[in-house]
């Protein structure tokens, strides 16, 4: 049976946030990141292209860039002093390899990151993220495409960040999604890699929870990873799509500190998912004097009125849209007009009776702090989190 995370029981709990951490911590994780960077300096890239410079040539300044550092360590929770490290992580991202796989989806989240902002699309993608594989991104086809996975997990066993993007099917055995000639089953392709990773990276809310393709009656018995993915560290990035940022934001703290970001009771990163998105919004003043849109159109949508009467999940939806935002920073649901619709929550696409329905207002919602795995920085502690808490994933997921 698929996980079932939309049980009532995750529904409410108290707000969980991210915790204050002290001078102590930041110290030590300071110093634990410029060791780790030094020793990435000291490997030869798997390409030869240094970062920066790739930028340089594509018209960014060195300001530009400085910019872009900025706003992602404070993206990354990271206090201002970590600034240059950060800088420094760009340049050994070309150390850090990445195999992406695509199973039940529709790609959303490849053509996110396409459109990623920050250093550029095309170099972050293709320069300074050493991505082994993409089926979709690469030029090789069919046994090509097989062989360039295989050599990939082989070369870097045991190193490379597993990305998956897409539910996987596990009714009739699975076979409603296989790949290749072999008509390998996406359960044991996904298992087969994941076997190998340094750590496995749920991307977009069909590879996490199940998302549309697990929406009722879910004929193919559509799951997320981490229903399959047992004793290996696994991060959850939901949204659909997962935005970017977020997913660049894992990438850089494993390069930079060689360990996982913190992670809430669901495994997403609480840089990302720490907040509600009612408690962000721009709207929210409007929410709490009680101004609401009543009808698509009226004078309260064209003043920017708060959403919440027109369906908007913000009270019940924890991610960073309203600060990250999509599209180069420009927009987000809300902001566009129509309210969130929850897509990063466990439990979407059901999960909310209807999307232009107001849900009833619960200030203290948060899944995350009834599903608590892991917490504190570092793959050991995902990962010992991750193996003490299987009883009770196996039980939620009723598999
Ligand atoms: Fe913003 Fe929606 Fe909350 Fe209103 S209900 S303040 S539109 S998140
Ligand atoms: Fe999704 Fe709501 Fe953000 S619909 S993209 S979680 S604003």
């Amino acid at each position: 049976m698929p996980n079932d995370l939309s049980a009532k029981k995750l529904f409410f709990g108290k707000v969980t946030g991210v915790e204050k951490k002290d001078d102590a911590f930041w110290k030590k994780l300071y110093k634990q990141s410029e060791e780790r960077i030094s020793s990435l300096e000291k490997e030869v890239p798997f390409y030869q292209e240094e970062p920066v410079k790739v930028l340089e040539e594509d018209g960014y300044t060195r300001r530009d860039f400085m910019k872009w550092v900025s706003a992602t360590t404070a993206m990354l929770m990271l206090p201002g002093f970590f600034e240059p490290l950060v800088a420094r992580t760009i340049q050994v991202l070309n150390r850090v390899p990445v195999i992406w796989i695509n199973l039940q989806d529709c790609a959303g989240n490849s053509e996110a990151l396409l459109r990623a902002d920050g250093p550029t699309v095309d170099e972050l993608i293709l320069d300074i993220i050493t991505l082994e594989f993409h089926e979709l991104l690469m030029t090789a086809s069919g046994e090509h495409a097989e062989r360039q996975l295989e050599d990939a997990m082989t070369t870097f066993k045991g190193e490379y960040l597993l990305f998956v993007e897409g539910s996987i099917p596990t009714a009739a055995n699975g076979i409603y999604g296989t790949i290749g000639t072999s008509g390998e089953t996406y359960v044991d392709h996904l298992k087969r890699l994941a076997a190998d990773a340094k750590a496995v990276v749920a991307v977009g809310t069909c590879a996490t929870f199940g998302g549309v393709p697990a929406a009722a009656p879910n004929p193919t018995g559509a799951t997320g990873v981490m229903s399959l993915v047992q004793n290996k560290p696994v991060v959850n990035i939901p949204a659909c799509p997962a935005n970017p940022a977020n997913m660049l934001g894992v990438i850089l703290l494993y390069a930079m500190t060689g360990e996982l970001p913190e992670l809430d009771g669901l495994l997403r990163p609480k840089f990302a998912f720490g907040q509600r998105i009612h408690d962000a919004c721009e709207r929210r003043v409007h929410f709490d004097a009680g101004e609401y849109v009543e009808e698509w159109g009226d004078a309260a949508a064209q003043a920017g009125h708060c959403l919440y009467k027109m369906g908007c999940k913000g009270p019940m939806t924890f991610n960073n849209c309203p600060t990250v935002k999509y599209n180069r920073g420009t927009s987000w649901p809300v902001a566009a007009g129509h309210g969130c619709i929850g897509c990063s929550e466990p439990g979407f696409f059901d999960k909310f009776d209807r999307f232009e329905a107001p849900t009833p207002y619960n200030p203290s919602y948060n899944p995350a702090s009834d599903f608590q795995i892991a917490a504190g920085l570092g793959l050991a502690t995902a990962a010992s989190a991750l193996a003490n808490s299987t009883p009770t994933q196996e039980e939620d997921h009723g598999n």
